[in-house]
């Protein structure tokens, strides 16, 4: 059966840098507390000042960087999904952004998918199907946030401000022309609807007329709510479950994956994902500290930089999985 390769992978995080320091002067916060309940030591921003872009931009420039890694040209995509929680406008949405921006042929479809830190996992589960089957060749996959835009740097967004991070990244997708067990074996997305209201952006909203008013300003229901300990409580249950349920569904144990990366979300998440899944050290991917929780361009961009440091190479088992706000979570299983 054909398996769906990776041909390249890229990613694009705006230049400056805001360290937990930073935040001390716009809130009631700490680096002390940032590092030690998060992990997270700095995070990329747009620099609204002198850069203004939106997500679309860095979405563009990660995928320029990810046909290029690919070698393969602008002209031979045939199909873009892109996903993220933060896009550039309420409508269209940013597929057809990027495909503008990278002067992708007209024609070709863009999908968009939100699915917010699952985001990268649904899309290459579509993804997946659509070269599995024959119907594209060659799918540019983005995931990209620009979440500084969106947050409150004041003390009452301090719990969801001092996560997030803004950056792309993007790969470049299709079918693996070799019979040598190479590509992606699985992927396994869920949803559970029970739970939106435990971490959501409420506003603009179509079911409200107007979709944001004055009120809804000045009451900040602009701003991400999350109840922190309820997120944590059910990603740390559910990304080891879908990994467990990938690997047992191609028949493989955790002790012979060569790298698992999960969604970057709260260090002491993965080190509670990695004791679940009794995972070594060498086994599991972390660059919160750098970056931040940039949900959907986490996957891929943790991805992008393993590859690049060789941490991962042909014939590898790895292992990517995911859970953030619907909730939703998933997990691919992929022989590198
Ligand atoms: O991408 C997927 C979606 N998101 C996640 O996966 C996030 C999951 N949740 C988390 O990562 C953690 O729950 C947080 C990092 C958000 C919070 O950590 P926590 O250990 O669950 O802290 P908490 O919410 O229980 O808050 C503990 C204290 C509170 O003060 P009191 O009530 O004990 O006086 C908070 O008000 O820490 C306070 N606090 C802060 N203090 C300094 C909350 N945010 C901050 C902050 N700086 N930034």
């Amino acid at each position: 059966m054909v398996r769906t390769m990776f041909l390249g992978t890229g990613h694009y995080v705006p230049e400056k840098v805001v360290t937990n320091e930073d935040l001390t002067k716009l809130m009631d916060t700490s680096d002390e507390w940032i590092q030690q309940r998060t992990g997270v030591k700095t995070r990329h921003h747009i620099d609204w000042q002198n850069e203004p872009m939106g997500a679309s931009e860095l979405g563009a420039r990660a995928g320029k960087k990810a046909l290029e890694d690919a070698k393969v040209s602008k002209d031979e995509i045939d199909c873009i999904i892109y996903a993220t929680l933060s896009p550039d406008k309420a409508f269209p949405g940013d597929g057809v952004l990027v495909q503008a921006k990278l002067d992708i042929p007209a024609g070709v479809p863009a999908y968009d998918v939100r699915n917010q830190c699952s985001g990268f996992l649904y899309g290459l589960q579509m993804a997946d199907a659509f070269i599995r089957t024959g119907t594209y060749k060659r799918i540019l996959l983005i995931g990209a946030e620009a979440q500084s835009s969106g947050l409150e740097f004041a003390d009452r967004g301090r719990d969801v401000a001092v996560i997030f991070g803004d950056g792309g990244a993007a790969a470049v997708l299709g079918p693996n022309p070799r019979d040598d067990g190479r590509g992606i074996l699985s992927v396994k997305v869920h949803a559970d609807g029970r739970y939106v209201s435990e971490l959501e952006c409420p506003f603009p909203s179509s079911a409200v007329s107007p979709r944001i008013s004055v009120a809804d300003l000045e009451a900040g229901r602009q701003y991400p709510v999350m109840n922190g300990k309820h997120v944590f409580k059910h990603a740390v249950t559910r990304m080891p479950e879908v990994v467990n349920e990938v690997l047992a569904e191609q028949g493989v144990k955790s002790t012979d994956l060569k790298l698992v990366i999960p969604h970057q979300a709260n260090q002491r998440i993965t080190e509670m994902v990695q004791r679940k899944l009794e995972l070594t050290d060498a086994q599991l991917f972390s660059n919160i500290a750098e970056f931040g929780n940039t949900t959907a361009a986490s996957i891929p961009l943790a991805l992008d930089q393993a590859v690049h440091q060789g941490r991962v190479q042909a014939g590898d088992l790895v292992c990517l999985t995911a859970f953030g706000a619907g909730f939703t979570w998933g997990a691919a299983l992929i022989r590198w």
